[in-house]
């Protein structure tokens, strides 16, 4: 066997070439060569050594050609394999059944699929007939297309030829039906099939479930996963993750969570996204006690939510003011040293203040401030409106300057809701003292003064 080093390491081609000068060998070496450097994933070596091989008079084998093409569908490399193809055709290879269902193959991905009738029928005319691979390339490429009647015409070609059609013949054409929202036109194919003796796999189960998921029909689909299960069939987890998403996009929750149940003690394995998918969902249907206990129920297995869900169930929580549950899930990462961030804090904050409770608002923002999360100018709004709101107009005053000094956020809303507050309730002396102050700290911070001012009527605007 040629040993295919790395694809600097020489020139082996040239080195075989000289090599066979002066020995008895064997050209075959070059078809080694051409099958070596594919296997070896350096399919433009391979493509360098048939065309060496051509030039210095050498014919490569059907197979090793066959083997270069594989290697150029799967890098996409359409127009080398015509290259190759033509070559064949130029020195007298012959291509094989295999040789043309890739090349079909190639043709459906990329071009008009009647230019794949042309070519079939030349095919044809080298004496082969196409067999169940390239029937079902065609019509999965014709499914895709949208285009139906072709590829029902050419299923009941395959009777007439005896080439049959099998589970992905089927599969294809359902999926076909499914995507036209011919979901029952799909079941009755698919009982045709069986009917014909095959039977269906997961991904023919799964077509039509999906199938009816997408349509709202859960009841079907619920029936179909049972039927599966009955037959032996295991559903897998797209089977599980498309039912579940199936009931979320029709905001039944709960039948999601009953159907894992069942799955779970038919020892069917959930994968952890479908129980995240259903904790995010309840979250966003203010169900956040619902999304808890889940989490909690599946930590059992060794579940552990990223930050993301964590900030999903905060977020839910500080939605429906339940903010002593939303704090103690903070606390609960940060002892899974599950490091809150922006989005953790901003909830947090924003619902305290919300609910007249600036100061402990304020404590989480020291706390983020702490552990190195530069707060925004959203959680400066939040706390500003608050204190303004619980009328500490000392607190609000000392923390714009906080905010301005410590981390350059210079917010005219903020400062627009104290200057509000103070003119409803202080003498206008105050308030222009307040505009001194606020002025020299911009001063200070090197900003023009770019301040609100107040006009005659103790409105204020920039
Ligand atoms: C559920 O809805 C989403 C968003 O509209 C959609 O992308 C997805 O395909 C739907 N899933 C099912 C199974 O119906
Ligand atoms: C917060 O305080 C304001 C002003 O005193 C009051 O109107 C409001 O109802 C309070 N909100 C809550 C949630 O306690």
């Amino acid at each position: 066997m040629v040993k295919v080093v790395s694809p600097d390491d020489g020139d082996v081609f040239g080195s075989l070439v000289l090599c066979g000068e002066d020995c008895n060998w064997d050209p075959v070496v070059f078809d080694m060569l051409i099958k070596a450097y594919v296997k070896a994933n350096m399919i433009e070596q391979g493509f360098g050594t048939f065309r060496r091989s051509v030039e210095v008079g050498f014919v490569p084998s059907v197979v090793a050609c066959n083997c270069l093409l594989n290697g150029l569908v799967k890098l996409r490399c359409v127009d080398r394999c015509w290259e190759v193809y033509e070559e064949m055709g130029r020195i007298g290879i012959h291509p094989n059944a295999y040789t043309f269902n890739m090349l079909i193959n190639v043709l459906c991905k990329d071009k008009d699929v009647d230019k794949v009738n042309e070519f079939i029928e030349k095919m044809e005319e080298e004496g082969f007939d196409p067999d169940v691979v390239t029937y079902n390339t065609l019509i999965n490429s014709y499914c895709r297309k949208g285009r139906l009647g072709d590829a029902f015409y050419l299923y009941k070609i395959m009777y007439r030829r005896g080439a049959l059609p099998d589970l992905f013949s089927y599969t294809a054409l359902m999926n076909g039906l499914c995507k036209e929202g011919k979901v029952r036109e799909a079941h009755q194919l698919f009982h045709r099939m069986v009917h014909r003796g095959l039977s269906p796999d997961t991904m023919s189960y799964n077509t039509l479930i999906c199938g009816y998921c997408k349509e709202g029909k859960m009841k079907e689909s619920r029936s179909l996963l049972y039927e599966m299960i009955g037959n032996g069939v295991r559903p897998d987890s797209f089977t599980c993750r498309v039912v579940v998403e199936g009931y979320g996009n029709e905001s039944k929750l709960l039948s999601a969570l009953n159907l894992l149940s069942e799955l779970e003690r038919f020892e069917i394995p959930i994968s952890p996204d479908i129980y995240e998918y259903l904790v995010v969902k309840l979250c966003e249907e203010n169900r956040p006690f619902a999304a808890k206990s889940l989490l909690e129920r599946i930590s059992h297995y060794g579940y552990v939510p990223d930050i993301d869900v964590y900030n999903e169930l905060i977020l839910s929580l500080c939605k429906c003011n339940y903010v002593a549950g939303a704090l103690a899930l903070k606390a609960e990462m940060v002892n899974k040293n599950i490091k809150p961030n922006i989005v953790t804090y901003r909830a947090l904050i924003d619902c305290l203040c919300k609910i007249n409770k600036s100061v402990e608002g304020e404590y989480v923002m020291k706390e983020m401030v702490k552990f190195g999360v530069p707060p925004d100018t959203a959680i400066c709004k939040a706390l500003i409106n608050g204190y303004c709101k619980e009328m500490d107009i000392n607190r609000a005053e000392s923390l714009l300057g906080f905010f301005a000094r410590e981390f350059q956020i210079f917010d005219t809303e903020s400062y627009n809701a104290l200057v509000k507050v103070l003119s409803e309730n202080a003498d206008v002396t105050t308030l222009m003292e307040l505009q001194d102050r606020m002025q020299k700290e911009l001063e200070l911070q090197g900003k023009m003064p770019c301040v609100p001012y107040l006009d005659d009527l103790g409105f204020c605007s920039i």
